[in-house]
């Protein structure tokens, strides 16, 4: 499956570098084996942690060409006194490419708002880093639809047409995220829809006409990879759970590589 990315999103795990090395390396042994060469698109993000390790172990040859670096937060500001945080110059000096943005867990768990998110969002840009923002409604019910628009309206509130092309949107219904008690995928098809309504309410707001803009993410594992990413509109999918046991995931990209 050409021209779609695949975003590890390790969340908390795993628990030392020497884990998420044999995680890269059993990526590495798969791209490294006999046969036609594997088109394949990776995105990973580690913990902070273990950036500078994965930075590494991404460095080697089978690997520098088909994967990169990516962040699961950044700071708001890029120069003050914020304990704990992580600055975008800071992202940018270890090699980091993308940065996932407001993740339900951080908006849901963490009460990060959406004005936090836009700040984050534009941090981002600002340092040249390819944001994935994460939209998703908490409940698929009547109003899913107002409730996305809502929420598109306030992350990219300021943020110009320009900008926004430079993003990728991950659509990630909350309640189909996988660390969700009684979580359940959603299907290709209600995925497309919303995709749909997130793509209508950009178009109707800013001036958009890039393709290969929209990602998936919510409990994708081998089985259902291939029916969201079959879709022409989702461009990719951002993998948590799957993403960081080794036999779950290389099975994702044997079946799409
Ligand atoms: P999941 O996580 O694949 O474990 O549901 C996706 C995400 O939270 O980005």
């Amino acid at each position: 499956m050409k021209d779609k990315l695949i975003v590890s999103n390790w969340k908390m795990k795993p628990n030392s570098a020497a884990e998420a090395q044999e995680i890269l390396d059993s990526v590495r042994s798969y791209i490294e084996l006999p046969g036609p060469e594997k088109e394949l698109d990776l995105v990973f993000c580690p913990p902070f942690i273990f950036i500078e390790d994965v930075a590494k172990f991404l460095a080697v040859p089978s690997l520098a060409g088909i994967s990169s670096l990516g962040a699961q937060d950044i700071a708001e500001e890029d120069n003050a006194a914020l304990t704990g945080e992580i600055s975008g110059p800071m992202l940018q000096k270890l090699g980091v490419r993308y940065v996932i943005i407001g993740h339900s867990e951080r908006r849901w768990k963490l009460g990060e708002s959406d004005e936090v998110v836009n700040k984050k969002l534009k941090a981002a840009l600002r340092n040249n880093l390819i944001p994935i923002v994460c939209i998703g409604e908490k409940e698929r019910d009547q109003g899913f639809n107002k409730s996305l628009e809502d929420q598109i309206a306030r992350t990219f509130e300021g943020v110009s047409s320009e900008e926004l092309q430079k993003c990728l949107i991950a659509y990630e219904p909350v309640w189909a995220i996988s660390s969700n008690p009684g979580a359940r995928p959603d299907n290709p098809e209600s995925a497309l829809e919303s995709i749909e309504v997130i793509e209508g309410y950009l178009s109707l707001n800013w001036q958009i006409n890039k393709r290969n803009m929209f990602l998936y993410g919510g409990s994708v594992n081998s089985k259902n990879a291939v029916d969201f990413l079959s879709k022409e509109k989702i461009n990719g999918v951002l993998v948590g759970g799957a993403s960081v046991n080794k036999e779950e995931f290389i099975k994702i990209l044997s079946l799409i590589s």
